[in-house]
């Protein structure tokens, strides 16, 4: 990428993570109801340290931290790096206050606005490591997004996130039918030199036997179905530490759906609303995806599968633009859904893949030592950012986690 385009890159990511926090009350910045959920305040510090550790204190000669004890607050598990504050504690920080934090990421603007706009050599030299910069901030605007939802939820008065701006239209999803492909031996991954995680490289083979997906995403509607016919109560359509985290945290239907007058509604950034049929079921962990699959006779992609298939996309769903949105039903019959409106959970492991080398240093840390006890999930979800996304993407979370934006696509055959 050019110096120009660096620059305006720069800029408009910066503008959005600030952008997306502007509906925050100053209060709403120090959340976090629970460990996952970081606070507001905490990310926009922390993306700014990001840049301040790896780019501008090696980079920038003369460059001065705005306070060097931030070197501990806003670090989150670089371990290379030095100590970090307690994940869980974050929420607990009432100072440097919300104008001292957007004071420290104005600092850091400064210091690598004229970076950017040095020679072209100097630029060359940090344009790799400030892309990977812009990558980690857009990964964070849509913790965000996730975040403020969740810290948001648990006030009983279920306050929106930001007020409703006029609902989109409820289309009704298209039917869903099985696309079948025909696999055999294919490649996956990344090679070249366009910007992407290591966790993508290096490109490699691998044999599909044939399968079909799913032509869109599992939907509310269908959700409900499982939901109805007493999916939470069979064993015997769940993983053992599925059916052991069910009992333990009561689950009885997605995170934020509430049960009223016979139906169900649920929290969305703009409040409590009823649940749409058609808009693709969200906020499932791994355990319901995978239970919900068994009890349709089908399963979950792997991400093999996913991303073989992904070549064919036709349309993309939700993304991340400017304002957050819910996921939104499927406007087409073919392919739906790849990209946008909620991750889709696969059955596969994070794992590294053959001949993976992590970055070196203390940036080595970033993917590679989550490499256990994680699922890929795929596609990107209405809180990605739309430059952000792409067919070779991998997400990661813990087969629990229930606060991302993530639902699923079904499977047969293979
Ligand atoms: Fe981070």
């Amino acid at each position: 990428m050019d110096a120009e385009r660096l620059l305006a890159h720069y800029a408009a990511v910066r503008r959005l993570t600030e952008r997306i926090c502007e509906p925050l009350a100053t209060e709403d910045y120090v959340l976090q109801a629970m460990p996952d959920a970081s606070p507001a305040k905490w990310h926009l510090a922390h993306v700014s340290w990001f840049f301040e550790t790896f780019v501008l204190r090696p980079s920038l000669p003369g460059y001065r931290p705005l306070d060097e004890r931030y070197a501990v607050l806003f670090n989150s598990y670089y371990n290379g790096v030095g100590p970090q504050f307690a994940r869980p504690a974050r929420g607990h920080l009432s100072r440097p206050t919300v104008e001292e934090v957007y004071a420290y990421r104005a600092h850091v603007d400064k210091a690598m606005l004229s970076l950017l706009d040095g020679t072209a050599e100097r630029v060359d030299a940090v344009a790799g490591v400030v892309e990977l910069g812009l990558n980690h901030e857009q990964q964070h605007q849509e913790l965000l997004v996730t975040d403020i939802k969740y810290n948001l939820s648990v006030n009983p008065l279920r306050l929106p996130y930001r007020p409703v701006s006029g609902e989109e239209p409820t289309t009704g999803a298209p039917s869903l039918e099985r696309l079948a492909f025909s696999g055999g031996t294919i490649e996956i991954g990344v090679d070249g030199e366009a910007f992407c995680f290591d966790n993508e490289r290096p490109r490699h083979r691998v044999l599909l036997h044939p399968y079909q997906l799913g032509s869109r995403l599992v939907s509310n509607g269908e959700y409900g179905e499982f939901i109805a016919d007493g999916g939470y109560d069979r064993p015997d359509l769940w993983l053992s530490d599925g059916w052991r985290t069910v009992q333990e945290r009561g689950w009885r239907a997605p995170l934020y759906w509430e049960r009223a007058d016979g139906s169900w509604t649920t929290y969305t950034l703009s409040g409590m609303a009823a649940v749409s049929p058609d808009a693709p079921v969200a906020h499932v962990s791994y355990y319901e995806a995978d239970a919900y699959a068994r009890w349709r006779g089908a399963r979950l992609p792997t991400e093999q599968e996913w991303e073989h298939a992904a070549a064919s996309e036709t349309a993309a769903g939700t993304l991340l633009v400017d304002t957050p949105r819910e996921p939104a039903p499927a406007t087409t019959g073919r392919l739906a859904q790849m990209t946008g409106d909620v991750w889709e959970w696969t059955a596969s492991a994070y794992l590294p893949y053959p001949g993976f080398r992590p970055l070196e240093g203390a940036l080595g840390e970033y993917n590679g030592k989550f490499m256990v006890n994680q699922m890929v999930l795929r596609g990107g979800s209405c809180a990605t950012p739309r430059s952000h996304i792409r067919r070779t993407y991998r997400n990661f979370f813990p087969p629990d986690a229930r606060w991302q934006f993530a639902g699923l696509r079904l499977a047969y055959g293979g």
